[in-house]
């Protein structure tokens, strides 16, 4: 089952008007060379200005957040629908910087990918361990507790992408052995398919964060069940996350 790779642009909480609207038109302007899907995933202050920027490229915008309902008394809260309204295609859920910054639960999490299911949103469903946990031989059985709490039963390889980042490779330049990485993606094939089935398990798009960069990029990219990378500080130089794409085998 070949799966189109996708190259994620998390720009997290960094840029204002005038630096949005030049990284965004340079990476639409490089878009072509691109051998695969691209996402940017601006904060939401820029989502319309990054929308006008990527008019008429391949590249999709998505958000980094959602509320869990469709509207109502949360302040400072965006939901689904809005991001969709706002021309979103896709919203990253339960980052990890969300689940220690802001105490997200995976049943937060869950009710999150719903809601953009709900609104038509691909829904970017984010897991990893910390080092503590890896230290302790705990990876896998971290990465499937919150697949297992995070992933609604109804999703499909459609309306979702899974992102494995290991919070200790998270901008601090570090990253998981080419190994450990395609045993953990193998791990987390093997723990859909037994909760959603064999077809979901081959199609859904499986994708490695933590300090990709264009050195390392052919190496993950080439794993078998890596299927493109969640980048963050990378995707704020257009001419980096594109030397990212241009990885995609
Ligand atoms: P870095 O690429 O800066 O390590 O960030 C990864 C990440 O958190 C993407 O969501």
């Amino acid at each position: 089952m070949s799966r189109t790779m996708l190259i994620a642009g998390n720009w997290k909480m960094n840029g204002l008007t005038a630096d949005g609207k030049a990284l965004a038109a340079l990476v639409a302007a490089g878009s072509s060379e691109a051998g695969c899907d691209l996402l940017v995933c601006p904060p939401a202050t820029l989502i319309g200005t990054v929308g006008a920027a990527l008019a008429g490229s391949s590249v999709s915008l998505g958000a980094q957040d959602c509320h869990g309902a469709e509207s109502g008394a949360h302040t400072g809260d965006v939901s689904a629908e809005m991001l969709a309204d706002a021309g979103c295609g896709f919203v990253i859920v339960g980052h990890s910087e969300r689940r220690a910054d802001h105490g997200e639960s995976d049943e937060t999490v869950h009710a999150k990918a719903q809601a953009a299911h709900r609104a038509g949103l691909i829904a970017v469903i984010c897991v990893g361990e910390t080092e503590a946990e890896r230290d302790a031989g705990q990876a896998e059985a971290v990465v499937a507790g919150q697949i297992g709490g995070s992933l609604p039963q109804n999703a499909t390889a459609a309306n979702t992408v899974i992102a494995y980042e290991p919070v200790w490779a998270i901008g601090t330049g570090r990253t998981p052995t080419a190994e450990d990485v395609q045993a953990m993606h193998s791990h987390m094939r093997a723990t859909v398919a037994a909760s959603h089935g064999g077809d979901f398990a081959g199609q859904v798009r499986l994708l490695y964060g933590g300090s990709v960069k264009p050195g390392n990029a052919a190496e993950l990219m080439g794993l078998a069940d890596v299927d493109g990378a969640l980048v963050g500080g990378a995707s704020l130089v257009a001419e980096d996350f594109l030397a990212i794409a241009t990885h995609c085998p």
